[in-house]
């Protein structure tokens, strides 16, 4: 398609050209109707100007005609509801066992997180043919990450993670780009997208010694003291983190919360938002001394704990 259109960015994900597709459908359909309705135009004020019927005769209406120009356009409505309903469901749900990324937007750089360690900023490097899950958050304001080729945009919000996902088809350089005015260098907020054959990709993901998300939330816990609560031994004061992730949490007012990486984040940063039934709201909040990153290696850590994992022991006072 690119090759034809020059304005179009290159298709290089299953997304990308299922996006394409609609889009070309939208775009035929209206300009068709749009050719049809200026031609009728045209025609009928010629052929019934006023020089050639200088009076009017009496019409009548035609049911058939009435009915068949109210339902064509209703089915093919339903027909680009119906298509993209799918494709934007397709698009927001990341099929089992996707590849995590942590992706952090601060002004002005995309700081990237790959669960084996490895650490970039502007760039991010994937495999080809690998569902890739984003799960994004902003540090300051609100941005977005923008990779056209991949026919993928989502907004970075603080205080939130979004997730995005894609299946990158084509190995290449991509553009990636900040879409929301975030401030002065919003412009240069800009980063390429590396697409890799499977083995190039393992080859680089060696090639730095970063420390894994696990690792340094495991790291982190202990510097926070985050075991003198949710410890071994220590569990009729907190709840256990174990086996959590993924399941539904009965909290202190009745409700229920999923105990994903909002939970996860929110708990940390504002404890007594979500407590959970049982446990005293005695948690203190850890706003203002850990960033993003530090948080989302946290919750790498927090999703790594297997049900009745033993955790670190309080350290003795
Ligand atoms: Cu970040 Cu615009």
């Amino acid at each position: 398609m690119e090759k034809w259109v020059p304005l179009f960015p290159v298709s290089a994900s299953s997304h990308a050209d299922a996006v394409d597709h609609l889009f070309w459908f939208l775009i035929i359909v209206s300009g068709f109707f749009v050719l049809l309705i200026v031609a009728l135009i045209l025609t009928f004020s010629i052929q019934y100007r006023r020089g050639r019927h200088p009076v009017p005769e009496q019409t009548r209406n035609s049911i058939g005609l009435e009915l068949l120009w109210s339902a064509i356009p209703f089915l093919i409505t339903l027909v680009m509801f119906t298509w993209g309903s799918k494709v934007y469901m397709d698009g927001e749900t990341p099929p089992q066992g996707s590849q995590d990324i942590y992706v952090v937007g601060k002004q002005w750089m995309w700081k990237v997180q790959h669960p084996e360690g490895r650490r970039e900023i502007n760039e991010l490097h994937v495999p080809q043919n690998t569902p890739i899950k984003i799960s994004l958050t902003s540090q300051d304001v609100i941005h977005s990450f923008f990779i056209p080729a991949l026919r993928i945009k989502q907004d970075a919000v603080p205080g939130e993670y979004r997730t995005l996902w894609f299946r990158a088809t084509r190995p290449g350089t991509y553009h990636l780009f900040c879409a929301e005015y975030c401030g002065t260098n919003h412009s240069k907020m800009i980063g390429s997208v590396f697409v890799m054959e499977e083995n190039e990709y393992q080859a680089w993901l060696a090639g730095a010694n970063d420390m894994q998300p696990v690792e340094a939330g495991a790291k982190l816990f202990v510097e926070y003291d985050c075991m003198n609560c949710h410890g071994t031994g220590q569990r009729l004061r907190c709840p256990t983190l174990g086996g959590l992730y993924g399941t539904y949490v009965q909290l202190s007012d009745g409700s229920k919360a999923l105990f994903d990486e909002s939970y996860i984040r929110e708990s940390i940063l504002y404890p007594n938002a979500k407590v959970a039934a049982g446990f005293p709201a005695a948690m203190p909040t850890f706003k203002g001394q850990l960033n993003e990153e530090q948080i989302s290696d946290l919750i790498a850590y927090i999703k790594s704990l297997s049900p009745g994992a033993p955790l670190p022991e309080a350290r003795a006072k």
